[in-house]
């Protein structure tokens, strides 16, 4: 299959591709998403296949604003779910909610809950609203590895397996949105992302962390992601005479490593180094350009350094904990 990258000056394409159940990769504040007509079970099956997902790991449906959302779901919105959607939609925040049986089996994975959201990118908004359905959108990696921020890195997966790609520039936010699912009370935090736990608390005062026992809430949790070529190894510390000691052991154990830490840290003693900037908002923004950056180099590890949980460090560092086969605390 041949991919075309398209101008986001003219969606014309994008949008008639998705009414004939086509997939379009398209950018959101948070990552590129790989969309498809969210309530044809048809089209949500070629997302499936594109990114080698497993079946059993849903899907977020994309709406423009709360009217989006009401249709999908089934009885009453939770309150908590209006209150947080009054304060933060559109933005990086979904919510999950019961879902109306309209909602194909494979968009939810058999469950009867759906997550939504509603975007704040206007190429994403536009799709919303040119096709006048949900677009149903996991990010558009092969699944396994690192979200892309970037339409190179969409096309680094996706080249030969999809037929159009939206080029909208690297996207801002760079971490994908947090889930919360709204079934319970109090809520339940399924996966950090975009949007800080203190400001979901700021609303509807107590957040509960999903816990790793019983059967596994945000299904695609028990998957390893995230994951470039290179092995990562994280260093949970932010102390530079501890980390410079680190780093010399590390590099005697993998020949080459490849640093990416927060600024002020000298680069390794062999191989490069990127930066995450010197906050929580950067570190987000840059982390997954950057693992993908470094492993093109390949590197005999890439060695990851990151402490803070505070705001956005919370999804860094959820995403790193994740695409990492060994955590050293110095
Ligand atoms: O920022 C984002 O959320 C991006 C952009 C493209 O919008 N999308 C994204 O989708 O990250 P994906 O598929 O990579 O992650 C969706 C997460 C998964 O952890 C999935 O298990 C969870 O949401 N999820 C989806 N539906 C759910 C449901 N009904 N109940 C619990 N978790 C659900
Ligand atoms: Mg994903």
């Amino acid at each position: 299959m041949e991919t075309v990258i398209l101008n986001p000056t003219d969606l014309t394409r994008a949008v008639t591709a998705l009414r004939e159940g086509q997939l379009v990769a398209f950018p959101t504040e948070t990552v590129y998403g790989l969309g498809a007509d969210g309530l044809s079970a048809s089209a949500v099956r070629k997302i499936f296949e594109a990114k080698g997902r497993p079946q059993d790991n849903p899907l977020i449906l994309h709406v423009l604003d709360q009217a989006g959302l009401e249709p999908l779901v089934q009885g009453t919105l939770p309150p908590a779910a209006r209150d947080l959607i009054e304060a933060f939609w559109p933005g990086p925040l979904t919510v999950v909610v019961p879902a109306r049986p309209l909602i194909p089996d494979v968009v939810r994975a058999g469950l009867d809950t759906v997550a939504v959201r509603a975007p704040d990118h206007p190429i994403a908004r536009s799709l919303i609203a040119g096709l006048n359905r949900p677009i149903a959108a996991p990010s558009a990696n092969v699944s396994g590895r690192p979200s892309p921020t970037t339409a190179a890195a969409v096309e680094e997966d996706m080249r030969g397996r999809i037929p159009f790609i939206v080029d909208g520039g690297q996207t801002r936010v760079g971490v994908e949105s947090t889930v919360v699912d709204c079934t319970t009370s109090p809520v339940t935090l399924l996966r950090p992302g975009g949007l800080g736990v203190e400001m979901l608390a700021s609303v509807v005062g107590e957040v509960q962390q999903a816990s790793g026992q019983g059967p596994v809430r945000a299904p695609g949790m028990k998957y390893r992601h995230y994951a470039p070529k290179a092995p990562v190894v994280w260093v949970q510390s932010h102390e530079v005479s501890k980390v410079a000691q680190v780093l010399d052991d590390l590099a005697r154990e993998y020949g080459s490593i490849a640093l990416l830490a927060p600024e002020g840290f000298p680069p390794p003693p062999s191989g490069r180094a990127a930066s995450l900037g010197d906050n929580d908002v950067s570190a987000a923004h840059r982390l997954f350009q950057a693992i993908r950056a470094l492993d093109e180099g390949t590197p005999g590890a890439i060695v990851v350094v990151w402490e803070s949980d505070r705001g956005l460090g919370l999804a860094v560092r959820n995403r790193i904990e994740k695409a990492a086969t060994v955590r050293v605390v110095p």
